[in-house]
C-alpha cells in the first residue's frame, strides 16, 4: 500500500556541487520561507560549516507543494551530512527516504563522493533522480557529463534533468519529477507501530529530540513508547512536523516525518537507527540497518595552560551534548599533565571538534598524534583492542598486530595518475583496480592503512594533483602487518606522548627524524640529555644534548680550595638527582613540533 501525497527524499551530492543552493530554491518555490527570511545557505547554520562548506548536521524540513496536477504534496526533505565520517548517519537518513536527488556539477562531473553517495542510495533501494546543476556556467559540459551519469545509473541521457540552482532555471521541473518518479511511502498495513529514528538533536529546554519516519502505524501525544534497541520506555510529551520551526501536532501517521519529544535528558540516550514502537501496538521487529557507532580515531587533548583543565572538561561536555559520537575520558601523561583521551568517528570529525574547542570555547589545546584502534592478538590467545600506543603489550607477548584498513577511491584526471600511485605506494597502499570514467579521468580503487591516511594523505593528494583529485574512503576491516611500537626515551625514561605505532620498515627512519628534531629543540641542561628511539629494549637511534657547565665556582674568588671542592661535589649530587627523576625542562615548543603531524 502507498500513501499518495507524501514524498520523502534527500539531496545527495559531492561537496560544492550545489546541494544547499538547490534546497534553498525548493524552500522558496514552495513558499516554505519568504524572500525576506531567505538567508544564504539557510540549512547550514553553524559558522564552521559555512567556512568549510560542508553540511555536518542534518535538518529535515517539510514543504507543501501544489503540483501541476492540482494536488498538494507534503515533501519532506531530509538533509544528509556530507562527509564519509558520518556515513552511518547518512545511511540512516537515506533509510528514512524513498528517493534521492543526485546533484552533479555539470562543469566538474562525477567526483568521489558522487559515487559513494550513489552506492549508499542504492543500498537503501532509493529511486535516484539525477540532476545536472550549474548549467549556467560557461564551463558546463552537460552533454558529456550527462552521458557518464546515464551510463553509471543505466538510464537514458534524455531522462537526466538540467538545472541552475543559482538562477532557478529547471528547478520546478525537479519538483514535478519528484512528484512523478519518487514513490509515496509504502506500508504493509500491519497493526503494529514502527518508526525509524534517523537523527536527533539536543535542545537546552526540551532535552534530546528524536527525528523519526513512521513506517507502520502511528504515534500520538501521550503514547507510551519503547525504543527497541535500548529497551527504554518513555511517554511522548510532544510531537509534530518540522517546517522552518517545530509545529506540534496530536498525531504523526504512517509515512510521515517529524519530531518526537519525551523528556530524554541526554542525546546519548537516543540511538540513531533505533526503532520506536508503542506499548499499545508493540512490534518486536526492529527496522534493519541499526549499528552501534564506534570511534575510529583517538587523540589526547591537553590544555596548554594547566589551569584550563576544568574549562576543557566543560567545553567537551558541552560539545558532547550535541554530538553523541564524541567520546572522551580523563588521562594523564608525564609530559603533558592532565588531559583527555578523545575518540572521533574520523579525521574530519576530529579536526572540526578541535577547531570548535579553540574557537567557540577559547581553550588552547595541545593534541597528540592521532592514532587508530589496533587489534592485538597475544601469544596467550587473548585478543585486545588498543586505543593508545602506550597500552600496547610488551613485544614478546604479541602474536599479531592488526590495523584498520580503508577502502579508498580516488578520482583524478589521468595526467596525475602516476604521481598519485606513487603517493599511495609510499603510504603502504594496494591498488585493487582502476576504471576509466572517460578517456581523461580515472577512478583508482585502493586499500590503504587508516593510520597512513590520518597523517597528511589528503593534503599530499591535493598537492600532487594540483587540487584536481577527489577522494573518499570507508573502513574495510582489519589486516595484519609488521607493526611495532616506537618509543622515545629521554634519559632512559619513555615519554608516553611520543610513543607511536609504525611499520617496521619505517621505524628506523622515523626514529632518526624524531631524535634529531628533539635534539634541536631541547635546550642544554646542567647535565647531558640522551634522546633515544627504541623498539622494545632495542635502541635504534640516538642523539645527545651536551651538558651546559654552569660555573658554580665563579663566586669563590680563587683561594679556598675546600670550599670549591664542596661546591663541585654539590653540583654533582644535584646532577644525579635531576637525572634520576628525569626532570628535564622540555619546552612546550618541543612537544608541539614533534606532535605536529607533518
Ligand atoms: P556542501 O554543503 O559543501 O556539500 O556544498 P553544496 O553541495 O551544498 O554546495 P552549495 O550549494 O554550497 O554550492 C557551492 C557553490 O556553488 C556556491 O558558491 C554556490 O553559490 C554555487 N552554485 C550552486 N549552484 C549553482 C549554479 O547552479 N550555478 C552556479 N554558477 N553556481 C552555483
Amino acid at each position: 500500500k502507498q500513501i499518495a501525497n507524501i514524498r520523502n527524499f534527500s539531496i545527495i551530492a559531492h561537496i560544492d556541487h550545489g546541494k544547499s543552493t538547490l534546497a534553498d530554491r525548493f524552500l522558496q518555490l514552495t513558499g516554505t520561507i519568504s524572500e525576506r527570511e531567505m538567508q544564504e545557505q539557510l540549512l547550514d547554520d553553524m559558522d564552521l560549516e559555512k567556512e568549510r562548506g560542508i553540511t555536518i548536521k542534518s535538518h529535515p524540513i517539510q514543504m507543501v507543494y501544489t503540483a501541476q496536477d492540482g494536488q498538494e504534496y507534503y515533501m519532506n526533505l531530509i538533509d544528509t551530512p556530507g562527509h564519509v565520517d558520518f556515513s552511518y548517519e547518512v545511511s540512516r537518513s537515506l533509510a528514512a527516504c524513498d528517493g534521492a536527488i543526485l546533484v552533479i556539477d555539470a562543469a566538474q562531473g562525477i567526483e568521489a563522493q558522487t559515487l559513494s553517495n550513489i552506492y549508499l542510495a542504492m543500498d537503501n533501494d532509493l529511486t535516484i533522480l539525477p540532476v545536472l546543476n550549474k548549467v549556467d556556467l560557461p564551463s558546463a559540459r552537460p552533454e558529456e557529463v550527462g552521458m557518464q551519469v546515464a551510463e553509471l545509473l543505466g538510464v537514458e541521457p534524455e531522462e537526466i534533468l538540467h538545472c541552475s540552482a543559482k538562477t532557478g532555471e529547471g528547478v520546478v521541473e525537479i519538483l514535478e519529477q519528484i512528484v512523478h518518479d519518487i514513490p509515496g511511502p509504502s506500508y504493509s498495513g500491519k497493526t503494529t507501530t514502527e518508526a525509524l529514528v534517523f537523527d536527533s538533536v539536543f535542545d537546552s529546554y526540551r532535552g534530546a529530540i528524536a527525528y523519526v519516519r513512521i513506517f507502520e502505524g502511528e504515534l500520538s501525544k501521550g503514547d507510551k513508547i519503547k525504543f527497541l534497541h535500548t529497551n527504554r520506555e518513555y511517554e511522548i510529551v510532544e510531537l509534530g512536523r518540522l517546517g522552518l520551526k517545530r509545529t506540534s501536532l496530536t498525531t504523526l501517521t504512517t509515512g510521515q516525518v517529524g519530531y518526537v519529544i519525551c523528556n530524554i535528558k541526554e542525546l546519548d540516550d537516543i540511538k540513531i537507527g533505533d526503532t520506536i514502537t508503542t506499548i499499545a501496538d508493540p512490534s518486536d521487529t526492529p527496522i534493519t540497518g541499526y549499528k552501534e557507532v564506534k570511534p575510529m580515531v583517538f587523540s589526547g587533548l591537553y590544555p596548554v595552560d594547566k589551569g584550563e583543565y576544568e574549562n576543557l572538561r566543560q567545553a567537551l561536555d558541552k560539545l558532547k551534548l550535541n554530538d553523541s559520537s564524541l567520546t572522551f575520558e580523563p588521562e594523564s601523561s608525564q609530559a603533558l599533565g592532565f588531559g583527555f583521551r578523545t575518540g572521533f568517528l574520523g579525521l574530519l570529525h576530529m579536526e572540526i571538534t578541535q577547531e570548535r574547542l579553540r574557537r567557540e570555547f577559547n581553550v588552547e589545546i595541545i593534541t597528540t598524534v592521532p592514532n587508530v584502534v589496533y587489534h592485538i592478538i597475544l601469544k596467550s590467545g587473548e585478543e585486545r583492542f588498543v586505543e593508545r600506543p602506550g597500552d600496547l603489550p610488551a613485544p614478546g607477548d604479541i602474536e599479531t598486530i592488526l590495523e584498520p584498513i580503508a577502502k579508498v577511491q580516488i578520482i583524478t584526471p589521468t595526467d596525475y595518475t602516476g604521481a598519485i600511485m606513487k603517493l599511495c605506494e609510499e603510504k603502504r597502499g594496494n591498488l585493487d583496480h582502476m576504471e576509466y570514467l572517460e578517456t581523461t579521468r580515472v577512478n583508482l580503487h585502493y586499500h590503504i592503512p587508516m593510520a597512513e591516511l590520518m597523517l597528511d594523505f589528503f593534503d599530499k593528494l591535493k598537492s600532487v594533483s594540483s587540487g584536481y583529485a577527489s577522494m573518499d574512503y570507508e573502513f574495510d576491516g582489519y589486516s595484519a602487518d609488521a607493526l611495532v611500537r616506537l618509543d622515545i626515551l629521554i634519559n632512559k625514561e619513555p615519554v608516553d606522548a611520543f610513543s607511536t605505532i609504525v611499520h617496521r620498515d619505517d621505524a628506523y627512519h622515523i626514529g632518526q627524524q624524531l631524535t634529531v628534531k628533539l635534539k634541536e629543540l631541547i635546550p642544554r641542561q646542567m647535565f647531558q640529555v640522551a634522546i633515544q628511539a627504541a623498539i622494545g629494549s632495542k635502541v635504534i637511534a640516538r642523539s645527545t644534548v651536551k651538558a651546559y657547565r654552569k660555573d658554580v665556582t665563579a663566586k669563590c674568588y680563587g683561594g679556598d680550595i675546600s670550599r670549591k671542592k664542596k661546591l663541585l661535589q654539590k653540583q654533582k649530587e644535584g646532577k644525579k638527582k635531576m637525572k634520576s627523576i628525569g626532570k628535564i625542562e622540555l619546552p612546550q615548543k618541543a612537544f608541539l613540533a614533534v606532535l605536529d603531524r607533518n
